[in-house]
């Protein structure tokens, strides 16, 4: 009987707003898919945004992220399938503008996420958890229910500033809630390799975190800065584009890191 690998729950988190956590949130999970891997796409953000973009009517949402951190609803029933196979969404609906508030009235408030997400152990290769741009307790909970983190960032000069307080609080939870959790890597989005800043910043990264950066850069593209507005990924608006293709080549690697031999096919 084949027995299925348990579920990996990756945060892609910052406490800044800006630094293409959403975009690699919806297009690292819509990669993941397209590599046949039965993904789940979490959106933690009030703004909605990895909800909409990922063709989901986010003002519709009766039952999504809030329903399952804070109604008891079952993470089953809060769970929409995307128009794109093996991916699946908990989207963000209008009530969770008040989700980070309300929480901090609930017992055990950091691991409400954790819990609502047991029972789906075992149904998703990876769950990929795309969190609001703050440090409050929406990111504290991607964290303590999280396997891995992955951190973007801007590819300019003050992507450095922030970066070591956050690693702080990720070995902080480490620590304290989750000593599951590990640092899966960085990488670096609408990066421009021609701008020599955008070079240095990466050559410190590479310092700083070692194989933890991901060789993989994601370009700036206007393809990826249009496809949500179409409800699409990059990989259903324009697969060939280059943003595509980056966001192929990071889901590639993670895998590969995983011992995955990915084959590319045109
Ligand atoms: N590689 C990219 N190329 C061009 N625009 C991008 C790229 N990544 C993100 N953007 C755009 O930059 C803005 C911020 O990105 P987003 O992913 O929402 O960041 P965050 O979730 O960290 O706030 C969005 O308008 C998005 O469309
Ligand atoms: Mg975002």
């Amino acid at each position: 009987m084949k027995t299925l690998p348990a579920t990996e729950i990756i945060a892609i988190a910052n406490q800044k707003g800006g630094v293409g956590k959403t975009t690699t949130a919806i297009n690292l999970a819509a990669a993941l898919a397209c590599f046949g891997q039965e993904t789940l796409l979490i959106d933690l953000d009030p703004q909605g945004n990895a909800t909409s973009g990922a063709g989901i009517d986010k003002s519709a949402v009766e039952s999504g992220t809030y329903q399952a951190l804070l109604e008891s609803v079952p993470a089953e029933k809060t769970i929409k399938a995307s128009p794109l196979e093996l991916l699946d969404v908990m989207p963000s609906g209008p009530d969770m503008i008040s989700a980070e508030l309300d929480l901090a009235d609930e017992f055990s408030r950091e691991n409400k996420l954790a819990e609502a997400l047991k029972p789906l152990d075992g149904l998703y290769r990876f769950i990929i958890v795309d969190c609001p741009p703050s440090l409050g307790l929406l990111t504290i909970n991607a964290l303590a229910a999280a396997t891995r983190v992955i951190i973007t960032l801007q590819g300019e000069y003050y992507a450095l500033e922030g970066l070591a307080g956050f690693v702080e609080t990720v070995n902080r939870v480490k620590s304290v809630v989750n000593p599951q959790i590990d640092i899966e890597g960085c990488v670096l989005t609408m990066f421009d390799s021609r701008i020599s800043l955008a070079q240095q910043v990466k050559t410190e990264l590479g310092a700083y975190f070692g194989e933890k950066l991901f060789k993989t850069t994601i370009p700036r593209s206007v393809r990826l800065a249009e496809a949500p507005s179409h409800g699409k990924s990059i990989l259903q608006y324009d697969p060939r584009s280059k943003g595509g293709q980056a966001y192929l080549s990071l889901a590639g690697e993670l895998l590969a890191r995983r011992g995955w031999e990915v084959v590319k096919i045109d």
